[in-house]
């Protein structure tokens, strides 16, 4: 696989699995933008780390449920790199509780950072992809996204909402040579479940044939296929990366 002279837009890149997506990206020749919350000094560290390590890295924060942020995002891309190939719509939240319990401002927040926030980058960044006739949209769904999760309402409907999201722009950007595929990580260690109880830790445990959690690695690994051009007849796509807990 190989993304020389290929500029990514990573959002929610400073920690996590975007940081991962971002530092393997790199790794495989591409220009990095590292998107997150405009309070992340994690951003920093991770463009920081790339540019050490031989990459080429920038960093531009900003709130992706903002379309102003999302617009500076993409338009200083675009000055420092001239180009943009490649989208990861990483950035999510969870506010896990009961629906009973459940504020309307969790259901808001989740919602307007998971799946409008991939709206606004879609948005803004196919003018540019649709001008060059090429691009890869990435979209980190959830296995949740497909199986539902209780306390997980507006978390799965979210991620739901991104696969349907995924499958129309793969069908309306299709023409103009864009592709727009969506992963659907299961359990994947990192900041957003390690705060899971080990009750929650154990269920999942117990139904993940390939008996261990995911790592941040084994999403980027994936993610690297789907935005290379080995991957460029696929489009509309839900790939499950869980160890066999969804099939
Ligand atoms: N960890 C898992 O098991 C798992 C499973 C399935 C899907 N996912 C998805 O993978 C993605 C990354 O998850 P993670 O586990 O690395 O979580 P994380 O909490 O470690 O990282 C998420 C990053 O997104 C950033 N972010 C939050 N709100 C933002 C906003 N409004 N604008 C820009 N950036 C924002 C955060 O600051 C953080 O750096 C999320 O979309 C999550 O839903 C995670």
């Amino acid at each position: 696989m190989e993304l020389t002279g290929k500029t990514a837009i990573i959002t929610g890149a400073g920690r996590g699995i975007g940081k991962v997506i971002a530092q393997k990206l790199a790794q495989l020749g591409a220009n990095i933008v590292i998107n997150d919350i405009p309070s992340s000094e994690d951003a920093d560290k991770t463009a920081a780390q790339i540019n050490k390590d031989g990459g080429k890295a920038i960093v531009i924060k900003g709130d992706v449920r903002s379309s102003e942020d999302v617009q500076a995002l993409v338009d200083g891309t675009k000055e420092t790199f001239g180009s943009i190939d490649i989208l990861v719509n990483n950035a999510g939240i969870t506010r896990d509780t009961l629906m009973m319990k459940m504020s309307e401002k969790d259901w808001d927040d989740v919602l307007d950072i998971n799946l409008k926030g991939a709206f606004n980058c879609i948005k803004a960044v196919t003018r540019i992809m649709m001008k060059q006739r090429s691009g890869s949209i990435l979209n980190v769904a959830s296995v949740v996204g497909v199986m539902g999760n209780a306390g997980q309402a507006n978390y799965s409907a979210s991620k739901a909402g991104l696969i349907g999201l995924t499958k129309s722009a793969a069908k309306e950007l299709a023409p103009r040579g864009i592709t727009c595929n969506a992963i659907a990580p299961g359990f994947i260690q990192s900041d957003m479940t390690e705060k899971l109880s080990e009750n929650v830790k154990e269920l999942y445990m117990s139904n993940i044939p390939l008996k261990r959690f995911g790592t941040p690695e084994d999403v980027g690994n994936v993610v690297a296929f789907l935005v290379s051009e080995n991957a460029n007849y696929i489009t509309g796509q839900v790939l499950h990366i869980d160890g066999g807990l969804v099939m």
